[in-house]
């Protein structure tokens, strides 16, 4: 058990605050046009993410259990049909997509570290940013290896158990990482692109929304609160139960949408001051703040010390999505820690060496349409998996639990919680996910 919500806060802030904040919500935003793809994101986070949110605490607290079995206790207790156990198992197929990717993504991270240590961005142009992220992509051996060094470091992690190290890193980090962003921040209002950057995040036009801008939209708001996979059903099982899940989910949410706005805007700004792409794709936030950081005084230590705490971000959401499959495992077959986490580590590994191809020798290679396999892998777990697995918890969790049990994780027995509960949850939220589907796919 966490020992206080504050806790919970801070396992779940650490999960939901990661590389989808910081590196992904910029880059897509870029690719999908700005202002509109940031607006219907928000609207995601408020209408679907925090309601799925709620469903996945109450459920993993009132299972308490991995959510596989949690999710086969819940189904065998209320009579309930097992297909719903399904939820916990595309829950683990998607946290070994996700993984494997994300761990090569931190992995330029760490990289990045030693780069800005050296004073390699030291007053650099945009152009010499580009070609040194260019040159690392190019070269898959070194890009494994930093592939490797991450995942060996989450691997040590998991083994050893999660909740004592988390808390202690996520105390000190979340904050820093605010400073850091504020600084970034300061400097990019400096810049003369910044009038620019805030109108590209920030300035509506209908014309840019399609089908597509709210599949990927929603698939974001998923993603970056670490929805619809099990990842916080999973820490939802150790929530004392005296904890209230509407202001413990939405202190969770609100603290990562600010960290992600505060990333775009302070990367708009650099990219249109610069003369940059806005919709560069994944290697957005590896050329524009090395290069911010090369203009500032102490610019180096300021940018050691960033991608030092992206690390940390990235750990601790590396961690989360590990961890339904590791619970699974440990307590259904009493296997050690250490190896579980040892053989899921290997399995993602070696998936990932498909993602690090996509950025050189397997660049041309197209496993579906123009998607490379980085491309594929990202889009099906987080446009597919993550919005399906969410809309089947809120399905159940508004619809297949007992009213009593509703009312008791909720904090409240009146009749009305209970209705608010069943049209937030059972209906808003994953109607929603079905019309977006819908209108994907019509186009
Ligand atoms: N929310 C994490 C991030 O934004 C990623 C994540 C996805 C974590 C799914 C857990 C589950 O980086």
């Amino acid at each position: 058990m966490w020992s206080s919500r504050w806790l919970f806060v801070l396992a779940a802030a650490g999960s939901a605050v990661g590389l989808g904040n910081i590196w992904k919500f910029p880059y897509i935003t870029g690719e999908n046009g700005g202002g509109a793809f940031v607006l219907i994101y928000l609207i995601c986070v408020a209408f679907v993410g925090i309601p799925i949110m709620m469903a996945e605490v109450m459920i993993g607290r009132e299972g308490r259990q991995s959510p596989i079995n949690t999710m086969r206790a819940l189904v065998q207790q209320h009579h309930r049909s097992p297909a719903w156990v399904l939820i916990g198992w595309m829950g683990v197929l998607a946290g070994f997509l996700i993984l494997s990717y994300y761990t090569v993504i931190a992995g330029w991270a760490l990289y990045y570290i030693l780069q800005m240590a050296q004073g390699t961005f030291d007053g650099a142009t945009g152009a010499v940013a580009e070609s040194t992220f260019n040159d690392f992509l190019s070269d898959p051996w070194r890009l494994v290896f930093w592939q490797t060094l991450f995942m060996v470091m989450t691997v040590w992690i998991i083994a050893r158990g999660v909740i004592k190290g988390l808390e202690s890193a996520i105390r000190w980090f979340m904050p820093l990482l605010f400073v850091l962003l504020i600084v970034l921040l300061g400097y990019a209002v400096t810049t003369d692109g910044f009038q620019q950057g805030w109108d590209f995040m920030f300035a509506f036009h209908w014309e840019d929304v399609s089908g597509q801008t709210v599949l990927v939209a929603m698939g974001q708001a998923f993603f970056t609160l670490s929805l619809g996979m099990g990842a916080i059903m999973a820490y939802g099982a150790y929530v004392p139960s005296n904890a209230s899940i509407t202001s413990t989910v939405s202190i969770i949410a609100i603290l990562d949408t600010l960290v992600a706005v505060a990333a775009g805007l302070a990367i708009f700004p650099i990219v249109f001051a610069n003369g940059l792409e806005p919709g560069q794709g994944p290697g957005l936030m590896f050329v524009t703040i090395p290069l911010a950081f090369g203009q500032m005084p102490l610019g180096a230590l300021f940018g050691t010390l960033f991608f030092l705490l992206v690390s940390f971000a990235a750990i601790t959401s590396a961690i989360s999505i590990s961890e339904p499959a590791l619970a699974y495992l440990v307590e259904t077959y009493n296997a050690k820690r250490g190896r579980v986490a040892i053989t899921l580590g290997v399995i993602s590994w070696v998936l990932g060496l498909g993602t690090v191809f996509s950025f050189n020798i397997w660049a041309d290679r197209h496993v579906v349409g123009d998607l490379t396999f980085f491309d594929f892998v990202d889009y099906v777990s987080q446009n597919v998996m993550l919005p399906l697995g969410g809309m089947l918890i809120a399905l159940f969790g508004a619809w297949a639990l007992p009213k009593t049990v509703i009312g008791s994780q909720l904090g409240l027995q009146e009749g009305w919680v209970n209705v608010v509960w069943k049209v937030v949850c059972g209906v808003i939220a994953p109607l929603g996910v079905l019309v977006v589907f819908v209108a994907t796919v019509i186009g």
